[in-house]
């Protein structure tokens, strides 16, 4: 999976390798002397689903963020559809996120605009397609989602369920070759996380895009996942298919699958990882997530459950205007 390192100076390129659509070689990010990412790397293979799992403040979202340009890794290079992303001049940067959705935790939407508005947002940006078309095409992708009949409600007059299927439409508008996922179930209660799931089954058939999912629930992302990579204390400790990684035999990887509390990560590990970034102890994780904070979140507005996104400087508009 790891390539050659000299293959990380920008504007050389990795060994054609068709299967990879996105290829991450030996990224390392850090904060200050914090080194949230030590050398990930890994290929995701194109038109399947995969997903990264980890403990909550792993750097799932700081991966998901380097990945597609908005963080700059101190070293290693991603290589998107054959082209890298790291070091290479904005205007290339911006070219290449045209290919890519993505689907932020809280939905990210203009609070001030409808949903139809919002969803159409990215083709009145980057198309000069007519009113009729873009219609069309918000009609079509909120259809996709189950949205049809709430298009003229602003997002604070909706479920959280509906902020995030106009997300995922908003997300769908321009055609993405890949979609990026970060926590779709976020703030959503287990039976709309079972939902959502099963739509992001659904519209990954539709399309045929590649999904990329961040998540620390297990549960979920084994209905939707074809793939699974597993973060842990800055390390990608595991990638590969479903199958192989539940049986892999490697004593870290069986125990974050099955959240079971025993094993070779103590749950003291865990919990010191939510005392740090969250300021609240975690109870061991034995309902498949690895991250029970977020059970006890559900209900509340999904603003209240995103110190990461709030942390990242991830302004929503820069993403939008920005691409
Ligand atoms: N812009 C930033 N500046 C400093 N530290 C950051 C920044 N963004 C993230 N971090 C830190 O990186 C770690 C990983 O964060 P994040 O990727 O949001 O975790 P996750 O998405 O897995 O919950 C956390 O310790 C967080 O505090
Ligand atoms: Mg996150």
């Amino acid at each position: 999976m790891a390539r050659d390192r000299a293959q990380t100076i920008p504007g050389q390129r990795p060994a054609p390798d068709s299967d990879a659509i996105i290829s991450i070689q030996g990224i390392t990010k850090r904060f200050g002397n914090h080194t949230v990412l030590q050398d990930i790397s890994f290929d995701v293979p194109r038109g399947k689903t995969s997903a990264v799992l980890g403990p909550s403040g792993t750097g799932k979202s700081v991966l998901l963020k380097t990945v597609i340009g908005l963080l700059r890794p101190e070293a290693g290079q991603v290589y998107i559809d054959g082209d890298p992303i790291v070091g290479v001049p904005e205007k290339e940067v911006l070219r290449i996120r045209r290919k890519i959705g993505v689907l932020f935790q809280d939905g990210a939407l203009f609070g001030s605009m409808n949903l139809f508005d919002n969803i159409s947002f990215p083709l009145v940006e980057h198309t000069n397609k007519t009113d009729k078309e873009i219609r069309d095409i918000v009609l079509g992708k909120s259809e996709l989602v189950g949205l049809g009949a709430h298009l003229h409600k602003l997002p604070g007059e909706v479920s959280g369920g509906m902020r995030k299927r106009a997300g995922l439409a908003r997300a769908l508008v321009l055609e993405p070759q890949i979609l990026f996922f970060d926590e779709p179930d976020s703030g959503l209660d287990p039976v709309r996380v079972a939902y959502l799931d099963q739509l992001i089954n659904t519209v990954h058939e539709e399309t045929a895009a590649t999904f990329f999912i961040i998540s620390h629930n297990i549960e979920s992302v084994r209905r939707t996942a074809h793939y699974l990579g597993l973060l842990f204390q800055s390390k990608l400790v595991g990638f590969g298919s479903k199958e192989a990684m539940t049986n892999s035999g490697v004593p870290v990887i069986e125990q974050f699958l099955a959240g079971r509390p025993e094993g070779p990560i103590s749950m003291d590990e865990m919990a010191d990882a939510e005392i740090v970034d969250h300021g609240i102890a975690a109870e061991a994780p034995e309902t498949g997530q690895l991250e029970p904070v977020s059970m006890a979140t559900q209900d509340r507005d999904e603003t209240t459950t995103m110190p990461a996104a709030a942390g990242v400087g991830q302004d929503p508009s820069a993403w939008h205007t920005g691409s």
